[in-house]
């Protein structure tokens, strides 16, 4: 690895597995001190005890304010400053709207919207405060278009991505980069909820240009390029790491999809 993080402090939220443990793993392999913090108090532990010195747990509740004050209590205590985060943690929900209620409603919102903006408040503003750091928002392709039975994750990735807007906004003129990364389907429990394996896990993509999920050490690549010095004039940007899937879907009855599609 290049060291393109060396000597930088950084939070990963949901950091305890999946797409989190990707990038925890590569942050600390690029020579962050990494913090992993989720409500998943046994994984996270275990990863952390796996990567030594590189890395410590806090539990961390996203959608809890006194969560998020404790956790910049211990990492400031213990390291003296933040140089980037990753507000990755969220849940999803399936659902027509007619059928969602106030609990799902709560639940997503208060995790993916208010946990995001509780880390941009208490992190942003311990960043702001030095007048350093970098921060990657983790939307979705879902936040940059509508899905069918996922009017709650989407509307939440939407949020999110605005969010990132007005936070650049906030935080740009203070030294503070804000970026969000938007995934497609990716090959983790949210993602990929029966662990399929081999050209199983990769059927429904057959519209996307790149035609395959996508493996998680492909979208923390993306956070490591926003987080690191390569992206020091990058602010307010949105990145898709989706495959090409934000680009469109191939229609199959017209010239230039490819041949196999036209099966379907
Ligand atoms: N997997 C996909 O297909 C996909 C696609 C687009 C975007 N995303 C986004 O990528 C991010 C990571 O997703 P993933 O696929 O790794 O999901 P995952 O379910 O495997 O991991 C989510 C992590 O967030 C943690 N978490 C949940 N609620 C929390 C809370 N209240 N406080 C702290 N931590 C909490 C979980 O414990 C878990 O470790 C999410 O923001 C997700 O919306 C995922």
């Amino acid at each position: 690895m290049t060291g393109k993080l060396k000597n930088k402090i950084a939070i990963v939220t949901g950091g305890a597995r999946g797409m989190g443990e990707a990038t925890v793993r590569l942050f600390a392999s690029e020579g962050a001190q990494v913090v992993i913090a989720d409500v998943l108090e046994s994984e996270g532990k275990a990863l952390a005890a796996e990567l030594g010195n590189a890395a410590m747990f806090q539990r961390l509740d996203v959608s809890d304010e006194g969560s998020w004050q404790a956790l910049v209590e211990v990492v400031t205590a213990h390291h003296g400053r933040i140089d980037a985060l990753v507000n990755n943690a969220a849940v999803v929900a399936f659902g027509p709207i007619t059928a969602l209620t106030v609990e799902q409603i709560d639940r997503v919102f208060g995790i993916n919207v208010k946990g995001t903006m509780l880390g941009l408040k208490h992190v942003g503003g311990a960043m702001c405060a030095v007048g350093r750091g970098a921060i990657v928002n983790i939307s979705s392709v879902d936040g940059m278009r509508g899905v069918n039975s996922l009017s709650l994750y989407s509307s939440s990735k939407w949020a999110v991505r605005g969010l990132t807007k007005s936070a650049a906004m906030e935080f740009g003129h203070q030294g503070v980069r804000v970026n969000s990364v938007h995934p497609g389907g990716v090959n983790t429990a949210m993602g990929n909820p029966q662990s399929l394996e081999g050209d199983a896990k990769n059927a429904g993509y057959e519209r996307v240009p790149l035609q395959r999920i996508g493996e998680p050490e492909e979208i923390a690549a993306a956070s490591l390029f926003l987080c690191s010095d390569d992206a020091s004039y990058i602010c307010g940007a949105e990145l898709a790491v989706d495959g090409g899937w934000a680009a469109g879907y191939y229609h199959h009855y017209l010239p230039a999809a490819p041949a196999a599609l036209t099966s379907f």
